[in-house]
């Protein structure tokens, strides 16, 4: 009798631990000083700045402004795009616009040294088979053509916003609220814009792959789901009727939630996401070494 209810109760106790369920243990929030909140933001500011200069110019935040590095070593593998030409204005133009942002955060709570980012081909191959659930032959290269790069990009600024959205019910200076929501504003400008110019193509194959514009930015978003283990806070941008605003439309420009306002994530959340790991002590992704700044390198000392 006894015996059966150990057993049980250890199988019980198996499940509960091989299984994270809605995300029991990590989708709550975190202790955090509040200048340490937003150099967070820093990290995905960086990988954003360094991905649309490189792309739309082919020199990074080094030929900017090489201070805002703090020493940091320059990213891996990222290089000129083959855009056409209004796209590439776009993102000269996003790009200084990071810089900005970089700009924005330093002089108010000061800097951190720019991690090592991975933004080579090989690393957008890998997220982009992982996503898609099979190894796409060529590899995904984003830096091959205009799409590529849309949907490259798809990937990064949509992850600043939910960060930046889930940041603010923790601050409570005036002035760190404002910061973030200004910030805010601008990412979210930059997502709908990358949202749109991919929804005009949303049928479009990208070739060679048998694979539509739609379907693609579903599997991201599905990827993301699944890495930050917290439910869904990311669609694609055509949905089922059940995820498109008050269930009438099935086009998803923008991501939100039934109230069409925006989903939030911690820090953990975003770091399984960028470290492409899920698992926030286990650096990998576009962070080889692991994200910068206190909340980042507190999460790798306990890996
Ligand atoms: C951060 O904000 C969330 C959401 O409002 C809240 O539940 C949590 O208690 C806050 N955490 C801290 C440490 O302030
Ligand atoms: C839309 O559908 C979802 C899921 O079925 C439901 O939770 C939500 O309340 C619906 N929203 C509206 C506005 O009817």
């Amino acid at each position: 009798m006894a015996s059966a209810f150990f057993f049980i109760a250890f199988i019980f106790l198996i499940t509960l631990k091989l299984s994270p369920v809605n995300g029991a243990p990590n989708c709550g929030p975190i202790v955090a000083d509040e200048t340490d909140r937003i150099q967070f933001a820093l990290n995905l500011e960086f990988l954003e700045a360094e991905f649309f200069l490189n792309g739309a110019l082919g020199h990074g935040l080094d030929s900017i402004e090489p201070s805002y590095a703090q020493g940091g070593p320059p990213p891996i593998g990222a290089t000129k795009a083959n855009l056409d030409p209004q796209v590439r204005q776009i993102f000269e133009e996003f790009g200084y616009q990071e810089v900005g942002h970089l700009r924005a955060i330093i002089t108010r709570v000061g800097g951190i040294p720019r991690p090592l980012l991975d933004l080579s081909p090989q690393n957008f191959a890998k997220i982009f088979d992982e996503a898609a659930g099979f190894k796409l032959n060529p590899p995904f290269d984003p830096y091959l053509n205009t799409l590529n790069y849309l949907l490259a990009t798809y990937v990064i600024p949509y992850v600043g916003l939910v960060g930046y959205v889930g940041t603010i019910p923790n601050l409570s200076k005036k002035s760190s609220l404002s910061l973030v929501a200004s910030l805010l504003g601008v990412e979210a400008g930059q997502d709908a814009v990358i949202r749109t110019l991919l929804y005009e193509r949303a049928e479009e194959k990208v070739l060679p792959y048998d694979i539509t514009v739609a379907q693609f930015t579903d599997y991201i978003s599905r990827l993301r789901n699944s890495l930050a283990m917290c439910g869904i806070k990311d669609e694609g941008i055509i949905v089922p009727l059940y995820l498109g605003a008050e269930n009438r439309t099935d086009s998803n420009i923008l991501s939100a939630n039934t109230d069409s306002i925006s989903y939030a994530r911690t820090p953990p959340e975003i770091l399984r996401i960028v470290y492409g790991t899920g698992n926030e002590h286990v650096p990998g992704g576009f962070y080889p070494h692991g994200g910068g700044g206190n909340i980042a390198m507190s999460f790798l000392k306990k890996a």
